[in-house]
């Protein structure tokens, strides 16, 4: 199936967390996402994005500024389903036949507030167990169990460099 995943990020924290929004966005585009929203983010996590993908390929995108209720109606009025992680959803081995069969896809993330109505919003509310822990662990987690594995071996294209695994030392090599 040609999937479509993008990410929101919701909600603000009272100090600003560009480490976390930066791991949010690497994580996004590592796994298979194409793009992520972020309602407020400096200009930094734009910059080392241009700069991820100039060396490491691919097209990932991330939109400032937009508000959470416009990617979401936008979202839905697409057709894209919208996945909300939080901790007092269903749990994911409950769902995931069902996320599995979806071919777009918005998957939500939230700061230590999430407004209520996001939860309403949402046509899955998943949880990857029903304790609290990141963002980020639980976006890997979820982007992984959608795609089964396939985002492990996706290509990223146009890169200027390339890593040639190797079972010790580092491999790196230009296009
Ligand atoms: C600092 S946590 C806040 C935990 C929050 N009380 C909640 O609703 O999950 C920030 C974000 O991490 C994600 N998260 C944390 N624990 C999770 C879990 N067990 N399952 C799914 N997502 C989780 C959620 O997207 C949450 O909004």
């Amino acid at each position: 199936m040609d999937r479509s995943i993008r990410v929101l990020r919701v909600g603000q924290r009272y100090v600003r967390d560009d480490r976390t929004l930066t791991h949010l966005c690497l994580v996004s585009r590592a796994l298979g996402a194409e793009s992520i929203y972020l309602e407020d983010a400096e200009k930094d996590v734009t910059g080392t994005l241009e700069q991820v993908n100039k060396t490491w390929g691919g097209e990932f995108k991330a939109v400032l500024g937009a508000s959470w209720r416009k990617v979401i109606k936008e979202a839905k009025g697409e057709g894209r389903s919208v996945v909300h992680l939080t901790m007092y959803g269903m749990p994911i081995q409950d769902v995931i036949g069902e996320l599995r069969g979806l071919e777009r896809i918005l998957i939500v993330v939230g700061g230590p507030k999430v407004p209520g109505k996001v939860y309403h919003e949402a046509d899955f509310n998943v949880a990857v167990t029903s304790q609290p822990h990141s963002e980020v662990a639980a976006l890997a987690i979820v982007l992984h169990e959608i795609q089964g594995g396939e985002e492990l071996k996706r290509a990223f294209p146009k890169s200027k460099l390339r890593i040639l695994p190797t079972a010790h030392g580092k491999r790196v090599v230009e296009n």
